[in-house]
């Protein structure tokens, strides 16, 4: 765990750091210089990238991917281990995730030839308002929509699991959820990503009484790195679970508790919020790249539309060409990136409450209209980019992410949040239940950013039951009929330029997998009119290009652990991004 540490900084500062780093000029004729190189030297148990025939796996956490082993090695099927990891890692990373939050999966069956695309983000309460989170001067309160308990939507985690593993598991649910049971009674080592989280917001923990006793020690000071956090009444509530499936979180003594919760602290969860909760099954987003198909999650993400668009609008480029992270590819993904994001600000939200001309968004026309609008040789000032006119629809928008392949052609790929770093900073008392802050992902009103500085319209104002929109991109690339990668990445908006990268990183410039994921990457998000870029950013040269092309460059992080794993010839093969403690393991 120690030499992770040290690592940290190092992989993002490779250049200077004397960790061992292994060169592959072959792969990057334009841009050696541009690689991560340097793998992740980790403890015997984890490793950054795994290879086998049987299966393979990548998910934020090390537990959470020995989750996965144990089932496969029980004869689980790809959807026992996809569940068995998403308790897991509830349990490992209770800073991003848990049953107090929501996700999304994309399912593709092998032997349907199927990809389901399942819904089970949080829902907005029925008590909730259009100006809720509106100032008595108008402007947003941020943190009112963001801690406390009225940034809580309704968590629909727990029923997405429960009712993905009675249609398509194998194995009873009580094996399923056996590692995540085991992990929460035994514990695991405070690490430094969980440590930053504990640190910025214990302050907040600190007030919520059953937050304190589990993540606090006695002072109110976060537990040092190393020591076992070990969760008791989260281990119980998944036992619960094990025996009682889903009923006894929405009809039964673990819902109450949380309205019980809620109405202690004048929040708006009631009982038949819960009683009404529904998983939705819904169409993928569909795209296609250079004979590459491409599913992934369509409204209320806005994610699987964008990254179908990014790669849309590039198409034509030839990238390949023009070099990997050379001023001309960046200036151009920078613009696609820019053009989606204002159609996201304008058009994205729930599709169950306001048309998403998602077909016009994804259309290869549109792409090529917008694509006419981009600046060659210059930055394109924000304020000159506006959304597009796309043609109505004739029909009727901290986190973590896995994936899984396994040798029957079926692949998993998954992000689940309970959106900011330990969510709305409150526990269900006796449960060991984080409560997400979801609701901070719609627009208090038109133009108010939320919490990743993401704009939104009309499209994403309040209204009750309807769903915050995502940027969560679970993504399955299709080649030739089967599974080629299964991806996606924790990261607010950054998800769908780390997503959108990486995709275009291994099919366009034909990177390897590993280094598709850990390269240093950029985002644009239209507004703020900035270029991130990863440290320690560019070439020199490139960097100076961008600023002189008019780019307003800022050499910080763009904060994705993306996870993906690839079919490569007969072989399945996993990486996971050492930005974080992602862990990969295959047969
Ligand atoms: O759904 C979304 O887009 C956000 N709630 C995701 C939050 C997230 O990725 C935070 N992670 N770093």
């Amino acid at each position: 765990m120690k030499k992770n540490i040290l690592l940290l900084p190092c992989l993002l500062l490779f250049i200077q750091c004397s960790a061992p780093v292994k060169k592959k000029e072959t792969l990057t004729p334009q841009g050696a210089d541009a690689y991560i190189l340097a793998k992740a030297e980790r403890a015997d148990h984890q490793s950054a990238t795994a290879t086998g025939t049987h299966y393979a796996v990548s998910t934020q956490g090390i537990f959470s991917t020995q989750a996965a082993k144990t089932i496969f090695a029980q004869n689980g099927n790809i959807i026992d281990a996809a569940v068995a990891v998403s308790f897991a890692i509830a349990v490992e990373r209770p800073h991003s995730t848990g049953l107090g939050g929501g996700g999304f999966m994309l399912y593709r069956e092998g032997k349907t030839k199927r990809t389901y695309a399942i819904d089970f983000r949080e829902r907005a309460p029925l008590l909730s308002t259009e100006k809720m989170f509106l100032k008595e001067d108008g402007n947003p309160d941020s943190n009112l929509s963001q801690n406390g308990i009225l940034s809580v939507g309704v968590p629909g985690m727990v029923a997405g699991l429960i009712d993905i593993h009675a249609r398509f598991g194998k194995l009873p649910l009580v094996k399923v959820m056996a590692p995540a049971i085991a992990l929460a009674e035994n514990g695991f080592a405070v690490y430094p990503n969980f440590k930053k989280a504990l640190d910025n917001k214990a302050e907040l923990l600190k007030k919520d009484p059953a937050a304190r006793e589990i993540f606090l020690d006695a002072k109110g000071n976060p537990w040092p790195m190393g020591h076992m956090l070990i969760q008791k009444d989260l281990a119980r509530t998944l036992r619960r679970i094990a025996k009682n499936g889903k009923k006894v979180f929405y009809k039964g003594e673990i819902g109450e508790a949380l309205v019980k919760f809620s109405a202690d602290h004048k929040g708006l969860l009631s009982k038949k919020d819960l009683l009404d909760y529904q998983v939705k099954w819904r169409e993928p987003v569909k795209g296609n790249y250079k004979g590459y198909e491409i599913f992934s999650m369509p409204p209320p993400s806005s994610g699987g539309i964008h990254v179908v668009q990014f790669l849309n609008q590039l198409e034509n480029d030839n990238l390949k060409e023009k070099g990997l992270l050379s001023t001309t590819s960046i200036n151009l993904a920078a613009q696609s990136l820019q053009a989606a994001f204002a159609d996201r600000a304008e058009y994205l939200g729930d599709p169950d409450f306001v048309n998403v001309p998602t077909k016009g968004l994804t259309d290869k026309e549109y792409a090529a209209r917008r694509r006419k609008e981009f600046y060659e040789t210059t930055a394109r000032p924000s304020q000159t980019v506006g959304h597009g006119f796309v043609v109505p629809p004739h029909e009727s928008t901290q986190t973590t992410h896995f994936s899984i392949m396994d040798y029957q052609g079926n692949a998993v790929a998954s992000t689940q949040t309970i959106n900011g770093q330990m969510g709305a900073s409150m526990v269900v008392p006796h449960t060991g239940i984080v409560l997400n802050n979801e609701m901070n992902d719609f627009s208090a009103k038109p133009g108010a950013s939320n919490l990743f500085g993401a704009i939104g319209s009309n499209a994403n104002a309040i209204v009750p039951k309807k769903t915050p929109l995502s940027s969560m991109s679970p993504t399955i690339v299709m080649k030739d009929g089967l599974p080629k990668l299964a991806i996606g990445a924790p990261g607010g908006t950054r998800i769908i330029s780390c997503v959108a990268q990486s995709i275009l990183n291994y099919i366009e410039f034909n990177v390897p997998l590993y280094e598709s994921i850990t390269m240093i990457r950029y985002h644009h998000q239209w507004l703020p009119d900035v270029l991130d870029i990863d440290p320690p950013g560019p070439r020199p040269e490139v960097l100076k290009d961008l600023e002189r092309m008019g780019y307003k460059v800022q050499i910080r992080e763009v904060p994705c652990s993306v996870m993906a794993v690839a079919r490569e010839n007969k072989m399945l093969n996993a990486a996971s991004d050492p930005r974080d403690i992602g862990t990969s393991a295959a047969n």
